[in-house]
C-alpha cells in the first residue's frame, strides 16, 4: 500500500470541468475538422458518433471504475487488481502513450501559443494563401522558435501540474473551460452566417457511405478514443481522484456529451467558412493553421478573432495536456516514490526532448522517417491508432473478465447509493465483455489487413 496521502478533487463542478478539460483539446478543435475534412464528412461523423455512443461511454465507464476501485494511477491500479500479471500491459501503454501524445501534442501546442503572438501584427492576416502557407511552412520548420514555444508550453503545463490535483488542474480548469465554451459558440455563429456557408453545412449534415474504408474506420475509432482521452489510464487516473459519492455514469454521459459538442461546435465554426471562402476541406493537419487566418482576414475584427481563437486553442490544449502529464507524473510519485516536483522536473525532461526532436522533424530532421514516417506522425500515428485502440481493447476486457462482477456494479451505483436497472448492468456488462472488444479487433484487424 502506498503511504502517500492522496490529492482529490474537491467538487462535483471540479470533477466534471477537470475530466471535461482533459477531453477537450487539440483533438476537437484542431483534429477534428481536418479529420472530418479529410475522410469525407457526415459519413465520417455518424461513423464517429457511433463509435462514441457504442464503445468509448462503456470504455470511459470501465476506466474510472478501475481508477476509483484502486485509487491508483493507471499502473497501479492494475497491479493492485492483478498483480504480476499480463494485464500490466495496460500501465505500461498508458505511460508509454502519455509520453508519445505529449511529444507532438506539446509541439502543436507551442503552435497555437506563437499564433496568438502573430495575430497581433495587422501584417499576418491577409487573403493570400499562399503567403499564409509559407509562413506556416517557414515557421514550423525553422529549428529555433518552434522549440522555444514547445518547452514555454510544457512548462507552463509543468507548473500547473506541479501544484497538484485541487490547487492546480482543478483551479485552473473550472475558469478556462467555460472561457472556451463561449469562445467556440461565437465564432461557429460568426462561420454560419457568412456567405456560401450552406455548403459546408451540407458536407457536414449529407453523408456519402462510400467514403467509408477500413482506415476511415480506424481513423474514427483512433479520433473518439483520443478526443475522450480514453485508452491510456487518463480517465483511470482522473478517476482516482473522484469522491467515492460520485455517479460514474452522470461524469461520463456529462464528458462525453461536453467533448462531441465541442468537436461538433469546432466543426461548425471551421467547415462552413472553409467552404464559404472556397478552400479544399481535405487540407489536413495544416487546416486551422493556413485556412483560419485567411478567413479571418476577411472578416471584420479579423486579428481581433484570430487572437481569440487561437488563444481557446492554447487553452484546450493546456488542460489536455496537463492531463496527460498527470499520468506520468502519478505514475513516477506513486510507482518509483518521487516527490511531486521531481517527478514533473523527469516528465518535463523526457517530454521536452522528444518534443524537441518531433518539432525538428518538421524542418532539418524531415529525411529522417520511420516506416514513411516523420518523427512527429510516427509519435501521432501509434498513439491514436495502435496504442490508444489495444489500450482501450484491454481495458474492456479487463473490467469484463478479470475484475469482480460485483465491484464493478459497486463502483457504477457508488456503493449501492445510485439505482441501477439490473437489466441496465447486464447490458453494458454484455457491451464491455463482447460487443467492444469484438467492434474494436475488427476495426484493427481490418486496417491492418
Ligand atoms: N483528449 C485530448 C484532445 O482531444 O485534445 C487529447 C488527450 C488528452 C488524449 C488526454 C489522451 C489523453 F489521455
Amino acid at each position: 500500500m502506498s503511504t502517500i496521502k492522496r490529492d482529490g478533487f474537491g467538487s462535483r463542478f471540479g470533477v466534471l470541468v477537470a475530466v471535461a478539460g482533459s477531453a477537450v483539446g487539440l483533438g476537437n478543435l484542431w483534429r477534428f475538422p481536418y479529420m472530418v475534412g479529410t475522410n469525407g464528412g457526415a459519413a465520417f461523423i455518424i461513423v464517429y458518433l457511433a463509435f462514441v455512443i457504442v464503445l468509448c461511454l462503456p470504455i470511459m465507464f470501465s476506466e474510472f471504475v478501475i481508477g476509483r476501485r484502486t485509487q491508483s494511477n493507471a499502473f497501479g491500479a492494475i497491479s493492485k487488481i492483478a498483480p504480476r500479471s499480463g494485464w500490466l500491459t495496460i500501465g505500461v501503454i498508458s505511460v508509454v502513450a502519455s509520453i508519445c501524445i505529449m511529444s507532438f501534442y506539446s509541439v502543436v501546442g507551442g503552435w497555437t501559443l506563437d499564433y496568438i503572438f502573430k495575430s497581433f501584427s495587422s501584417s499576418f492576416l491577409t487573403s493570400d494563401s499562399s503567403s499564409l502557407s509559407s509562413q506556416f511552412s517557414g515557421f514550423t520548420e525553422s529549428s529555433f522558435v518552434p522549440v522555444i514555444m514547445h518547452l514555454l508550453f510544457l512548462a507552463i503545463s509543468a507548473l500547473i501540474v506541479v501544484a497538484g490535483v485541487k490547487n492546480g488542474i482543478e483551479k485552473y480548469s473550472k475558469i478556462l473551460m467555460p472561457v472556451l465554451f463561449i469562445l467556440v459558440v461565437i465564432l461557429a455563429i460568426r462561420s454560419l452566417t457568412l456567405d456560401g456557408a450552406m455548403e459546408g453545412v451540407k458536407f457536414l449534415l449529407y453523408p456519402d457511405f462510400s467514403k467509408i474504408t477500413g482506415d476511415t474506420l480506424l481513423a474514427a475509432l483512433g479520433q473518439a478514443f483520443f478526443s475522450l482521452s480514453l485508452g491510456m489510464g487518463c480517465i483511470i487516473t482522473y478517476g482516482s481522484y473522484v469522491n467515492k459519492k460520485e455517479n460514474l455514469f452522470k461524469i461520463s454521459f456529462s464528458v462525453a456529451a461536453a467533448d462531441t459538442g465541442f468537436a461538433i461546435l469546432a466543426g461548425l465554426a471551421v467547415v462552413p467558412a472553409v467552404f464559404a471562402f472556397g478552400i479544399p476541406p481535405g487540407q489536413g493537419p495544416s487546416l486551422v493553421f493556413i485556412t483560419l487566418p485567411q478567413i479571418f482576414a476577411q472578416l471584420p475584427f479579423g486579428n481581433v478573432i484570430s487572437i481569440a481563437f487561437f488563444f481557446i486553442l492554447m487553452i484546450a490544449a493546456l488542460t489536455s495536456a496537463i492531463s496527460l502529464l498527470e499520468v506520468v507524473v502519478a505514475y513516477f510519485t506513486e510507482e518509483l516514490k518521487m516527490t511531486r516536483k521531481v517527478a514533473v522536473v523527469v516528465t518535463f525532461v523526457i517530454i521536452g526532448i522528444f518534443g524537441t526532436f518531433s518539432s525538428l522533424s518538421q524542418g532539418v530532421l524531415k529525411d529522417f522517417t520511420l516506416f514513411g514516417k516523420s518523427i512527429f506522425d510516427l509519435f501521432d500515428y501509434t498513439s491514436s491508432n495502435i496504442l490508444l485502440p489495444v489500450g482501450g481493447l484491454l481495458v474492456v476486457l479487463f473490467v469484463g473478465w478479470r475484475v469482480k462482477r460485483a465491484d464493478v456494479l459497486d463502483e457504477l451505483t457508488s456503493g449501492g447509493t445510485v439505482a441501477l436497472r439490473k437489466s441496465l448492468f447486464t447490458g453494458i456488462m454484455l457491451v464491455i465483455k463482447f460487443l467492444a472488444p469484438i467492434a474494436i479487433s475488427i476495426v484493427l484487424i481490418n486496417s491492418l489487413i
